[in-house]
């Protein structure tokens, strides 16, 4: 009998010193919370935003002044990481729907190209709209 440890591949359920975490799996979740964060709250922002402006001067000023400070700004800057995390996450997975970019060196790649580009798209829309 061999004493060496048994290599078959344990199961993901098997977290905390044996699971390690993927970038796969990581923006799988990811495109999920943020597509849930976009729904509960970037979209009711946005209707509350247009019903102001459509409401006239007075609570347009109110809804203003609710997102200048530190809490709404925090509001409006996830909700824009999330809605281009996804948007660009999303057009990976569109990609993958005509059968294209499969091969585990193009899906690490495409992730990573989705999180650096998130970041980057983020702070010049950021940049650009302050
Ligand atoms: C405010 C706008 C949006 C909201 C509220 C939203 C919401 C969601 C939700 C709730 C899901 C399901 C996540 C799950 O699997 O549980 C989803 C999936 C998806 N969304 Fe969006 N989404 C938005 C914008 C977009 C945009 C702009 C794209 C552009 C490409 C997109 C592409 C996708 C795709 C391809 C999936 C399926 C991903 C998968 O198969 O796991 N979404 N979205």
């Amino acid at each position: 009998m061999s004493s060496k440890p048994d290599s078959r591949p344990l199961s993901p359920y098997m977290l905390g010193p044996y699971y390690r975490f993927q970038i796969t799996s990581l923006l799988s979740i990811s495109g999920r919370l943020t597509g849930l964060f976009l729904a509960v709250v970037t979209l009711p922002v946005a209707l509350a935003w247009l019903l102001a402006l459509a409401a006239g001067p007075d609570s347009f000023a109110t809804v203003k002044a609710l997102f200048s400070g530190w809490c709404g700004k925090a509001v409006l800057l996830v909700s824009m990481l999330c809605l281009v995390f996804h948007t660009l996450n999303g057009i990976r997975h569109l990609a993958w729907d005509t059968g294209k970019g499969f091969e585990m060196s193009t899906v690490r790649a495409s992730g990573w190209a989705v999180i650096i580009g998130t970041f980057l798209l983020t702070a010049l829309a950021w940049w650009w709209a302050s």
